[in-house]
């Protein structure tokens, strides 16, 4: 499937043979759609007008509607431009004609964009669906996203975002599935499945792009875009595993990182691009850096100038440049003077045709007549999927003396500002969505508790109301907060240093409680939040995060228990803020953190998560017993009975973790190796049984080598990383 024809090998070679160096250099340019007139101050000072609030995100919209925009039509007839970001799929045809009958070569352009958590049906955000541990779900939200995008012209996707992220400042955390490497790269491969695999037409299936690569998410404080250090154990062990595995699945695309690692940013690092991606890994397609990257290299202060990191960049194994035109302008120069070879443009150039040509861009270049608008309303199993998905996605955190689930008929009074708010749902990195696809919880709630009534309160932007608050506690027989972030306060360019609930929505949860009425509060955040006082003076929490489109209906299902939520955190949950990076498979010390003061631990803060990895609770029990552990000549077959105590149907995710106990390199306490969903009925028990290769079970050392050594291994299943049943074997590999 990955495989090109070799008719379409020839092609590519036929083509390398007949193009010019200004053609071959066309190929490696990617650019943006540039805003060139239509309002009074520079485009520059425009967004920074809006980030900064002087105008509106609204009013940035409206002037963009009717900015002056140049798609660079000369220079496409010219060959000098191999790629855009756009989405409409008429402009994609009219461009794409432009390249392939106006240009000498013909070479179609590919159109990339954003697709992270859906297109125009946008699914849970990856933080939220990775806690589905649900791979075939993953597989089909892509899959999905692939053929709506594809049906606007777009045919590569910056997704997935495979990042490990650790610190939940990091506003990006919301972007990727959480903390776990195997988690991550299960997630990884999912989704280069459900993007590439379906070649049933050339309008199902995209190129993915894996991204950032890497090591992005171990940005210092959890600040964007800030400086990566580390050993190459964790490298080699945490950061890389999820791109491995990516390519193996057959990724075609990378996009290498803004930060620098160990000094070296990723976009001129022939370490990470050449040696690892490239000779090690066989990625097939090709590399492109990230939004303005190459030009960026100057201000790290690692290239003299633009020139300058052109040239690292390529040399590196940077095949593309997004955006900054460095390429266009000076790559040929610098071939003249040697400064690099034609080889490293030839292979550059011959990454992106192999891509084209993948993906049938040659034969296909155009979005037929027939699908132009078919997503305009959108077909019913996309918006079921977009449901299943929402559901799947919560996370159950706290629900003392059963308040939920909540019986339909009760007098239900919903409150908080975020409720109400349509264009809340869809979360960070969602660009082609629309509003009318969208449901609040507002929405969802009302279509089914039968008397229901809504008071806004207070919100992240809004002060909180007395009034509405007595009239709430008045009305409903339990009171649903809806609480959290909005969609800006994550993804990129959102770190945050304060990871508790924003402004006064903590105040507003005290007022509501004061009132004597049962409280649950449904969170809508993009990032794990540091909830320590909610999860002592809230009865019921919920984790909704953003959820996208079927938000509000998939939430009215849980709390009214006609699903019975089994998400599971993706991501440890501090305490305070201050305990981040907080992850549940750190490396051990020589001082675990304990009781006594000399310990690795806070003076001021718990040295656990508040809510570890892995951890959901459901309507039901479930209970883990008999756990075995066989060994067999080339793996482990590890067994569970996994018992429904209670008296609801239920799924338990069942996690599968163990612990190297004395290595050459210091191993982490835990680590999770495989993990399953289980479906049971009240009163039901099934056996479950996991087969861990032994190949599995090894790490790689500080030199980047895989290491399989003897000793005594802990094997740990239950539901969460931190309550397991334990055992123990020796193995001799
Ligand atoms: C982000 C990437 C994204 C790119 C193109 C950058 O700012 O870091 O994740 O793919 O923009 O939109």
């Amino acid at each position: 499937m990955n495989r090109l024809t070799k008719q379409q090998e020839e092609k590519i070679q036929d083509l390398l043979s007949q193009m010019t160096l200004d053609e071959k250099i066309g190929q490696l340019n990617q650019e943006s759609v540039s805003i060139v007139g239509g309002f009074d101050v520079p485009f520059e000072e425009l967004i920074e007008m809006m980030t900064d609030g002087r105008i509106s995100q609204e009013e940035f919209e409206k002037i963009m509607s009717t900015a002056e925009q140049d798609y660079h039509e000369d220079d496409i007839r010219a060959g000098r431009v191999s790629s855009l970001m756009i989405q409409d799929p008429e402009k994609v045809n009219e461009l794409q004609k432009i390249a392939v009958e106006e240009s000498r070569l013909g070479i179609p352009l590919i159109f990339g964009l954003d697709v992270i958590h859906g297109f125009r049906s946008v699914y849970p955000i990856a933080i939220a669906e990775a806690g589905s541990f649900d791979t075939e779900l993953f597989e089909k939200t892509a899959r999905m996203a692939a053929k709506e995008s594809r049906g606007h012209g777009v045919a590569w996707h910056f997704a997935p975002m495979i990042d490990v992220a650790r610190d939940a400042r990091w506003g990006r955390v919301s972007e990727g599935p959480g903390e776990d490497p195997h988690l991550v790269s299960e997630f990884a491969r999912a989704k280069v499945r459900g993007l590439q695999n379906d070649h049933s037409s050339p309008g199902n299936y995209v190129a993915a792009c894996l991204k950032h690569y890497v090591a992005y998410g171990a940005c210092e404080s959890g600040r964007d875009y800030n400086t990566t250090s580390m050993a190459p154990y964790m490298l080699y062990n945490t950061y890389l595993p999820p791109f491995k595995a990516a390519v193996e699945e057959g990724a075609q695309t990378v996009m290498a990182s803004f930060n620098d690692l160990n000094g070296v940013p990723c976009t001129v690092n022939p370490f990470t691009l050449r040696k690892i991606l490239k000779e090690t890994y066989h990625l097939p397609g090709f590399v492109v850096s990230d939004a303005n990257a190459i030009r960026e290299c100057v201000t790290h202060g690692i290239a003299s100038d633009e020139k300058d990191a052109g040239i690292q960049a390529v040399n590196a194994g940077l095949d593309m440049d997004m955006g900054t035109g460095i390429y266009r302008d000076h790559l040929k120069e610098a071939v003249e003077e040697g400064k690099v070879s034609m080889d490293v443009i030839d292979e550059a150039v011959e990454r992106v045709l192999r891509v084209k040509m993948w993906l049938g861009l040659f034969d296909h270049p155009y979005v037929p007549e027939e699908v132009i608008g078919t997503y305009e309303e959108l077909p019913a199993e996309h918006v079921a999927l977009a449901r299943k998905a929402a559901e799947e996605s919560i996370v159950l955190l706290k629900n003392e003396n059963e308040l939920l689930p909540i019986d339909p008929k009760k007098k239900v009074s919903v409150v908080g500002e975020l409720a109400d708010k349509r264009e809340e749902v869809v979360g960070a990195w969602s660009i082609s969505w629309k509003e009318k696809d969208c449901v609040s919880v507002l929405d969802g709630m009302k279509e089914r508790f039968e008397n229901l009534e809504y008071f806004p309160c207070g919100g992240p932007s809004t002060e909180i109301n007395e009034e509405e608050i007595e009239k709430a506690a008045k009305y409903g027989d339990v009171i649903i907060a809806v609480v959290g972030e909005l969609v800006s306060m994550s993804g990129e360019a959102s770190s945050r240093a304060d990871i508790t609930l924003p402004d006064c929505q903590r105040e507003m949860l005290k007022k509501l409680l004061e009132t004597g009425k049962p409280v649950v509060a449904v969170l809508m955040n993009g990032r794990p939040l540091a909830l320590e006082w909610e999860a002592e003076h809230v009865p019921a929490i919920v984790e909704a995060w953003h959820l996208g489109i079927q938000m509000g209906n998939a939430v009215a299902s849980v709390l009214s228990g006609d699903v019975n939520p089994s998400g599971h955190l993706a991501s440890s949950f501090p305490v305070v803020t201050g305990q981040c990076p907080i992850y549940y498979n750190h490396p051990n010390t020589g001082r675990p953190g304990g009781k006594s003061k000399f310990t690795s631990r806070y003076l001021d803060a718990p040295y656990d998560s508040l809510y570890p990895f892995g951890y959901g609770l459901s309507y039901t029990a479930f209970s883990f017993e008999d756990l075995a552990v066989e060994e067999r000549e080339d793996s482990l077959a590890v067994s569970v009975s996994v018992k429904n105590t209670g008296s609801r149907k239920g799924t338990e995710i069942v996690q599968l973790y163990m612990r190297d106990v004395t290595a050459s390199i210091v191993r982490p306490v835990k680590e999770l190796k495989d993990f399953c969903r289980v479906e049971l009925e009240p009163g039901e028990e099934r056996k479950v049984e996991f087969i861990l290769p032994k190949q599995k079970m090894g790490f790689y050392n500080n030199e980047g080598e895989y290491c399989l050594e003897n000793g005594e291994f802990k094997i740990y299943v239950g539901g969460n990383a931190r309550e397991c049943m334990e055992s123990t074997v020796n193995l001799s590999f």
